[in-house]
C-alpha cells in the first residue's frame, strides 16, 4: 500500500522537490495534504496534479481564491488552523516538515502526538525544541527520518552501529564568501549572499549558509538526531558538497556517505526508509570529480558556528533564542537594513540579554521565541546598543 504523505511547505525548495520524487514512485507515495504560505498559483497546480483530500494557505483571501479554482474536489483550508489541519490529517502516515522558521513547531509536535511520522527538513524545530521533540518522538515510537543532506548521510553511517560511533562530521560547502577578508565580508550584498555555490535552496537558509549560521543550526540539530555531546560534532569544510556527512567509529575507521548535490536523494530516502528505490539524481561519476578537498572553517571571520556551539552547550531556551534572532537578523538583511557581518552581532547580543530556561515546555519555548524576536527588531532599530 501507497506510503500517505502531507507535505508543509509544498511551494518551497524542498516541497517541490519532494513531488517530483512523489512523481517518480506513483504507486509507493500518495499526497494527501499540500500547505503553503502565499504562492496559492502553483498550490493550486500541485492539487490538480496530485489530488490530495486537504490543501491549506496563509491566508483567507487565498484559500477563498483556491476555493475557486479547485471547486469541491479538496478541502480548502488558510492559516495556523490550516496548516495544523494538514499537519493532522487524519489519513496522513508521514509529515514531511518544509516549512521555514518556527511556523510548524506546534503542529509538528501535534502530528507526533497522533503518532505520524516525520520526514524533517525544518532545521529550527530541533534546534528550538530538540529535546522536547525527541522525548515525544520517543515516547510515540514515531521516526524523526532527517531529510537535510548532512544528517541523511551521517545517519545512514551510523546506522546499526550506534555504539561504534564515537563521533560525528558535518560537511560545510562553506559558501560564497569563503576566502573573503573581514573588509570584504562587510560589503556583502543581499544578492552576493544569495548565490550559492553549489545547493540552490530557499532565501533563509541560502544566508545562513554564507554566515555558516546553518552549520551551526545543523551541529545542534545533530545532537539531538544522534544524542551525542557537542564534544563528538564535528564541522569541516568541504567546498565541493560530495561528501555530505562522517561518523568516526571507535577504531579509527571513519565512514562516509556520498552522493551528488541533489536534494531530492535525502529527501526520497526519508520518504521510502527503510527501503531504497532507484535514483532520481545522476549517479556519482568519480573521474569527472577533480578533487575533493577539506579545510577547517575559520571561527573568527564566521563567528555564528560558534556562536551556535556556545547556545547547543548552555541548552534551555538559548537555542531556540539564537534561532529566532537569527531569522529577524537574516530578513533584515534581505531587505538591506542590517549588514552581513552585523547577523552575528545581533544574535550575541540577544543571547546575552537572554535569561534561559532550562528543560522548557513548548509554552516556554514559544514564549522565548516572541521574546527574542521583538528584542532582536528593537536592537536592529538601535544597532549602537549591540
Ligand atoms: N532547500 C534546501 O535545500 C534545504 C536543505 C536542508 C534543509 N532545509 C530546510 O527546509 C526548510 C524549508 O527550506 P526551503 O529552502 O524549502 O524554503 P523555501 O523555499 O523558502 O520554502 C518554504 C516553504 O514554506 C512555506 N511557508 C513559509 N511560511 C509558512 C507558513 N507560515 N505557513 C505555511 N507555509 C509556509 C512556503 O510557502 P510559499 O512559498 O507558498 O509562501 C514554502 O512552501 C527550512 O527549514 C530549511 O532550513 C532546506
Amino acid at each position: 500500500m501507497a506510503k500517505r504523505i502531507a507535505v508543509l511547505g509544498s511551494t518551497g525548495s524542498i516541497g517541490r522537490q519532494a513531488l517530483d520524487v512523489v512523481r517518480a514512485h506513483p504507486d509507493r507515495l500518495r499526497i494527501v495534504g499540500l500547505a503553503a504560505g502565499h504562492n496559492w498559483e502553483l498550490l493550486a497546480q500541485q492539487a490538480a496534479e496530485f489530488v490530495p483530500e486537504i490543501v491549506s494557505v496563509e491566508s483567507e483571501a487565498d484559500a477563498a481564491r483556491l476555493k475557486v479554482r479547485l471547486g469541491d474536489r479538496v478541502k480548502v483550508s488558510a492559516g495556523a488552523a490550516g496548516l495544523n489541519a494538514v499537519a493532522t490529517w487524519p489519513t496522513a502516515d508521514l509529515v514531511l516538515v518544509a516549512v521555514t522558521g518556527t511556523a510548524a513547531l506546534v503542529h509538528t509536535v501535534e502530528a507526533i502526538q497522533l503518532g505520524k511520522d516525520i520526514a524533517l527538513a525544518n532545521k529550527e524545530t530541533l534546534v528550538a525544541a530538540g529535546e522536547l521533540i525527541t522525548e515525544l518522538a520517543s515516547s510515540m515510537g514515531v521516526q524523526l527520518l532527517p531529510v537535510d543532506s548532512e544528517h541523511s548521510a551521517i545517519w545512514q553511517c551510523v546506522a546499526h552501529r550506534r555504539s561504534e560511533v564515537t563521533g560525528i562530521v558535518l560537511t560545510a560547502s562553506g559558501g560564497p564568501f569563503r576566502r573573503f577578508s573581514r573588509e570584504e565580508l562587510q560589503e556583502v550584498t543581499p544578492e552576493a549572499a544569495l548565490r550559492h555555490p553549489t545547493w540552490k535552496m530557499g532565501p533563509k537558509i541560502t544566508i545562513d549558509s554564507a554566515t555558516l549560521m546553518n552549520k551551526g543550526l545543523e551541529v545542534i540539530e545533530a545532537r539531538w538526531l544522534f544524542d551525542l555531546d557537542y564534544d563528538r560534532i564535528e564541522v569541516v569544510i568541504h567546498p565541493q558538497s560530495i561528501v555530505h556527512g562522517m561518523a568516526r567509529l571507535r577504531d579509527g575507521t571513519v565512514l562516509a556517505c556520498l552522493s551528488s548535490t541533489d536534494m531530492r536523494l535525502p529527501i526520497q530516502y526519508a520518504l521510502s526508509y527503510p527501503e531504497r528505490w532507484e535514483a532520481l539524481a545522476d549517479p556519482l561519476d568519480f573521474c569527472a570529480l577533480a578533487k575533493l578537498t577539506f579545510e577547517a572553517p575559520d571561527r573568527e571571520r564566521f563567528p555564528s558556528l560558534d556562536l551556535a556551539y556556545q547556545a547547543g552547550r548552555a541548552g534551555g531556551t538559548v537555542p531556540c533564542v539564537l534561532n529566532a534572532a537569527n531569522e529577524v537578523a537574516v530578513t533584515a538583511f534581505l531587505q538591506g537594513r542590517l549588514r552581513f557581518t552585523d547577523i552575528p552581532r545581533v544574535v550575541a547580543c540577544i543571547i546575552e540579554k537572554h535569561i534561559s530556561k532550562k528543560r522548557p515546555s513548548l509554552g516556554d519555548i514559544l514564549e522565548a521565541e516572541r521574546w527574542a524576536r521583538e528584542a532582536a527588531r528593537a536592537a536592529i532599530e538601535r544597532m549602537s546598543q549591540c
